[in-house]
């Protein structure tokens, strides 16, 4: 059992995940765009991971007798000024996705209800390496200078990584 402020939040929770995904899409359009297919292959992988996120918070809500009930998914940019700026937005949404969910901790704390809590954790761990791997990109992006054969050296990097349904990596 959930509370209506509770179900309130992990339904905001969910639009944030599939605006997430949604922004990451269009990473991926304008990665491949302007030609680079791991940066492309990179953000695809991005936006099945918030989809398998915003669907982990669905299932949750049904498991708990709430209701899941959906709202417009904002427009995402559709083009960014350099890989980087793509990058440091990146980070900068991940940012602002862990301030939701420490949020979301914070009121099941409130509400004593550990239920959630322990549903969260997963939450707390997986932002820990989603903002790792955005910084880790953008060190690499920064010692490259953003472009030239270093860049392309990145790029091949990007194409081998492969979706991991939350799930079974868990
Ligand atoms: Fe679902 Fe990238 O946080």
């Amino acid at each position: 059992m959930i509370s209506e402020r509770m179900e309130a939040a992990l339904n905001a929770q969910i639009n944030k995940e599939i605006y997430s995904a949604y922004l990451y899409l269009s990473m991926s359009a304008y990665s491949t765009f302007i030609g680079l297919k791991g940066f492309a292959n990179w953000f695809m992988v991005q936006y099945q991971e918030e989809m398998a996120h915003a669907m982990k918070f669905y299932q949750y809500i049904n498991e708990q007798g709430g209701r899941v009930t959906l709202r417009a998914i904002e427009q995402p940019p559709t083009e960014w000024q350099s890989l980087m700026d793509m990058f440091e937005k990146t980070l900068a949404h991940e940012q602002f996705v862990t301030r939701s969910i420490n949020e979301l901790v914070d009121l099941a704390i409130t509400e004593k209800d550990h239920a959630t809590q322990i549903f969260l954790q997963w939450f707390v761990t997986e932002q820990i390496e989603e903002e790792g791997n955005d910084n880790e990109i953008i060190t690499k992006l920064k010692l490259v200078g953003g472009a030239g054969n270093g860049l392309l050296m990145i790029d091949k990097e990007l194409e081998l990584r492969a979706f991991t349904p939350p799930a079974a990596a868990a």
